[in-house]
């Protein structure tokens, strides 16, 4: 799939800007109520025992704030972290040697925690549960495993997709939050910091109309941020209002429902392959060329939160609200 300025997935000049504007503790981190509130919890009881954090399993679309809110924990208890990612670990000696690295009550923080191959995701079990790796000496017929201890470290994971991790790993999270999308009123605040942090002047009609936009997702809302205020200082004198903001991001070709070019890849098909449905996700999956869980994992809780695609039991179905969104009139059956 094309990847644009609208896509939520991190983009090569996302990578720096977002350093800079990522909250650095709790009570800077906007939205997510709930998670955030447990976990403030939770961070102070473990540091008043003097233990390590449970284990905490992040999950929910991309850009909605899974590595800062790993970079926030660690902040909070005052540890280091060690980052990494399911598809870098190849091997199991690779995460064994990683975790005896780690210090007393350090973080380790796994990205994209569904893509660790079988093997390398064993060395974790007697890691999470136990604090200890086995480890296999000798070959052959004088092969035995001897047990090596590990600091009291936390494992934070993260994922896009809940439905692929594997039950023995799941369980072994004490602590599981799904991030949800921000409602447009969270996402004026984050823009409205971002703003503040860039030096770029916004009100709070701008923000607003910028926050509308931006399919419930922060990193969405910098990134565009960063181009409305690059329209904002060639055509007026720089700073963004409800009018520069609707003009910038209607030039950008950004929808106003904030959906992205997969949202609309999958309505339009939705709507102009099969009538507007139902059609069954397999078959959806097979006509756009997309993977049949990351449509129902990564696409559709956007869509289907805000009213346009419907999930029955025969298929997914376009809604009358889609349908109107662009501007296309369902063909009524005889
Ligand atoms: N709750 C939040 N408050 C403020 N900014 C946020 C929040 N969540 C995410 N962001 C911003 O969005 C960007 C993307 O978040 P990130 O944690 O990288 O998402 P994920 O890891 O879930 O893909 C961050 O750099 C940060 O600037
Ligand atoms: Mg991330």
């Amino acid at each position: 799939m094309e990847r644009r300025i609208i896509s939520t997935e991190i983009q090569e000049e996302d990578q720096a800007q977002e350093f800079s504007l990522r909250p650095r503790k709790l009570s800077e981190y906007i939205g997510q109520e709930k998670a955030k509130q447990s976990l403030g919890i939770y961070i102070e009881a473990a540091k008043n025992r003097g233990e390590s954090l449970d284990h905490v399993l992040l999950y929910g679309p991309p850009g909605l704030g899974k590595t800062t809110l790993a970079g926030i924990i660690s902040n909070e208890m005052g540890v280091n972290v060690k980052i990494t990612s399911g598809p870098a670990i190849a091997k199991p000696g690779e995460m064994a040697a990683i975790l005896s690295g780690l210090g007393e009550g350090d973080i380790l923080f796994v990205d994209e925690i569904h893509r660790l191959n079988r093997q390398v995701e064993e060395v974790l079990y007697p890691a999470m549960e136990d604090y200890a790796i086995d480890i296999m000496i000798g070959k052959g017929q004088s092969a035995r495993s001897i047990r090596l201890d590990l600091p009291h470290f936390t494992l934070v994971g993260a994922t896009t997709r809940a439905g692929l991790l594997s039950a023995p790993l799941r369980d072994r999270f004490g602590i599981i939050h799904h991030l949800e999308f921000y409602t447009p009123q969270e996402l004026s605040v984050i823009i409205r910091h971002s703003a503040d942090k860039l030096g770029v002047t916004i009100d709070r009609e701008g923000a607003y109309e910028m926050a509308r936009r931006s399919r419930g997702t922060p990193r969405l809302a910098n990134r565009l941020l960063k181009r409305v205020r690059d329209y904002a200082e060639v055509e007026y004198e720089g700073k963004i209002t409800r009018e520069v903001a609707g003009e910038a991001l209607d030039l950008l070709e950004v929808d106003k429902m904030g959906l992205d070019s997969n949202d609309r890849l999958i309505l339009m098909t939705i709507i102009e392959k099969f009538d507007g449905g139902p059609v069954g996700l397999d078959t959806l999956s097979a006509a756009i060329g997309e993977d049949a869980g990351t449509i129902e994992e990564v696409y559709e809780p956007y869509l289907v939160k805000n009213g346009l695609i419907n999930r029955t039991p025969k298929g997914r179905v376009a809604t009358d609200q889609a349908y109107h969104h662009f501007g296309q009139k369902r063909e009524m059956e005889e």
